[in-house]
């Protein structure tokens, strides 16, 4: 499952092959699996535009509720996974903090079982972020890890979901079916999500990549009904399908990728959204799609 080097620019993932000829290699990332994602795609670019104490806000201090537990799905080589753990604990380079794994605790996963390996290698909080290769898209594999992580903490569901540029490779290799279920396990299993999709001018240039690699185009490519303002139609099967409403959308990265938080409606019921989150929001002119 090698994936070739990886370059980005204006917003489209692009590899380095395009960029330089001599270097091409007959593995794309059919998955995003791109090895050093993180180094065109910076985790800073996304976490400039989430609040550090957003966690605890959303999760008040209750020692029968922690640790939090979040799951990132498509963590890649752990990067931002780690990158969002120091952010939300507001942990600084080198620091680590004994409270930090009863704090929160993130469940990491991927498809790509050397990144995940990497990923273990490098964390520098192996009490407090736990790594395993996974294809989500596997119910049989997805349940027993997922369960099996989940019943350590004696919980059936996570507090948060992160993912983050994942959903457009779930796209284009299981088709539109595959999108919405994909997003239903996660509002499943999540009471919480944070989304970044990735925009239709990305799946082009993925294709088009795949073409000049001289590979087999997407099986569902061309046949995706789904399609255009890729955020929007995500909000509509979030809240239209899987029972989940939009909290709000904390800006667009440098890519013109939107993060959007969404939460189970049963959960608005129990706790409502936090006040303090939603004045913030609309200072920073960051929620456009408020309670639509
Ligand atoms: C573009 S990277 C995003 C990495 C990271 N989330 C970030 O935003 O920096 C997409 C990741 O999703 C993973 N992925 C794709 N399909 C997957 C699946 N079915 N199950 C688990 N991971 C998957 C890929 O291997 C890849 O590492």
């Amino acid at each position: 499952m090698a994936a070739s080097t990886e370059q980005a620019t204006g917003g489209v993932e692009k590899t380095a092959a395009e960029e330089k000829p001599r270097v091409l290699e007959p593995g794309a990332a059919p998955f995003g699996n791109f090895p050093h994602y993180s180094r065109f795609h910076p985790p800073e670019q996304r976490l400039r535009l989430l609040p550090p104490e957003l966690l605890r806000r959303l999760f008040p201090q209750s020692s029968e509720t922690r640790p939090i537990l979040g799951l990132d799905v498509g963590c890649n080589s752990g990067d931002l996974s780690v990158a969002l753990y120091k952010h939300f604990l507001s942990l600084h380079d080198g620091e680590t903090c004994s409270d930090a794994s009863r704090e929160l605790h993130l469940l990491c996963c991927d498809i790509d079982p050397v990144l995940v390996e990497r990923a273990e290698k490098e964390c520098p909080f192996p009490d407090g972020l736990t790594f395993i290769t996974l294809d989500f898209m596997n119910q049989r594999t997805r349940k027993v890890l997922l369960s099996s992580f989940l019943s350590q903490f004696g919980r059936s569901v996570f507090d948060i979901g992160f993912c983050m540029s994942v959903t457009m490779w779930i796209h284009l290799n299981h088709g539109d079916q595959g999108l919405w279920e994909f997003l239903a396990h996660l509002s499943s299993l999540c009471r919480y999500l944070l989304v970044e999709p990735q925009p239709w001018k990305c799946y082009r240039a993925a294709a088009r990549r795949l073409r000049k690699l001289g590979l087999h185009d997407f099986d569902h490519f061309r046949s995706l009904a789904i399609q255009g303002d890729m955020a929007s139609q995500i909000v509509h099967i979030l809240t239209q399908d899987h029972g989940m409403e939009l909290v709000c959308c904390f800006g667009n990265t440098n890519w013109d990728r939107s993060l959007l938080l969404f939460r189970t409606k049963q959960a608005t019921e129990t706790h409502p959204i936090p006040e303090s989150l939603i004045e913030e929001g609309k200072e920073r002119n960051r929620i456009r799609f408020w309670r639509q």
